[in-house]
């Protein structure tokens, strides 16, 4: 038998037809959303979906409607040569690379209200954010019914946005989640990094500190979340994160209910800590378990 091709998929039509076509034949179809410039993180989720499913697609679209007006959308990272490349050689079996037309046609206007797990934090700081990122997951599922759909927890409240989206609007997939895949000096591996000068990420390593330290102070015992929070956010001062460049730069340092990521002042169940910061013009973020 002979390896096959990876299959590059433009339409929407081709999409569907690719996923149907497999499953027909008896065989399970897994997902994995990207916005491309891949890196090992996207490619984890690439390696689930293969454990997960007899095929595995990957998809590539830099979504205009996530992203608000002031960001790098027209700047965003687009590597699509070297994408496939390392999809290809992973042993991906398609891709969707869609045109933003195919996904936008000039009159489309229906979008998803984001379930209320989206109201606080991401959401907060960049409204619309999420309703763009439920629109076009949603559509993607449409193009690709795949069986299971591969999400990173290192964008935590949008895997929370997109499971409680798929059980409110019973969409028939199964949600699986990837762990964060860090750089050897701790940094959560993302697209944005290569903006990073090497100052800055010197500096933006104070966030996968802060975030060690707060798992060893869970460590020795501590519950109190004010105080737990208030030593996140003092390491991350003292890590150069809100430094004298003028970047007063974190946006949120907190520990919540993990599921809700409603607020909890006691450490009496699974929370999560999630940061989000900006290094320089680049905005960072992480995150961290805490299971009890
Ligand atoms: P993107 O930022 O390209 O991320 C695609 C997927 O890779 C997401 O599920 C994200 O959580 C995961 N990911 C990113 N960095 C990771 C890391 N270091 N370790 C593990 N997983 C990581 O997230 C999006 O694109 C978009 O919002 C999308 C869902 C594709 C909708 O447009």
């Amino acid at each position: 038998m002979g390896i096959e091709e990876m299959e590059i998929l433009h339409t929407p039509a081709d999409a569907r037809s690719y996923v149907l076509k497999r499953q027909r034949e008896g065989e399970s179809v897994a997902v994995v959303p990207t916005m491309g410039a891949l890196h090992d993180g996207h490619l984890s989720l690439v390696e689930i979906g293969k454990r997960e499913c007899d095929r595995v697609a990957a998809t590539i679209f830099v979504n205009p409607t996530q992203f608000t007006p002031h960001e790098d959308l027209d700047q965003y990272p687009r590597t699509l040569e070297q994408d496939l490349q390392r999809l290809e050689s992973l042993g991906t079996d398609a891709v969707f690379v869609p045109e933003v037309y195919a996904m936008y046609p000039d009159g489309c206007s229906t979008s998803i209200v984001p379930p209320r797990v989206a109201n606080r934090l991401e959401g907060q700081h960049r409204p619309e954010h999420f309703g763009g990122v439920c629109t076009i997951v949603l559509k993607l599922f449409q193009c690709l019914p795949c069986d299971v759909a591969v999400f990173g927890r290192k964008d935590y409240q949008q895997w929370r946005v997109i499971e409680s989206m798929v059980a409110d609007l019973n969409l028939p997939v199964k949600v699986v989640a990837g762990e964060i895949v860090r750089d050897p000096d701790g940094l959560a591996m993302s697209s944005r990094n290569r903006y990073l000068s090497d100052a800055e990420r010197q500096s933006a390593l104070a966030i996968p500190r802060a975030l060690e330290h707060l798992a060893s102070q869970v460590r020795q015992g501590e519950k109190d979340i004010a105080l737990l929070q208030t030593n996140l956010l003092r390491s991350l001062d003292g890590g150069g994160i809100a430094d004298s460049e003028g970047v007063d730069s974190v946006d949120y340092a907190v520990i919540v209910d993990a599921e809700s990521l409603e607020p909890i002042s006691e450490l009496d169940r699974s929370a999560v800590a999630l940061i989000a910061a900006r290094v320089g013009a680049t905005r960072l973020i992480d995150n961290r378990l805490i299971e009890l």
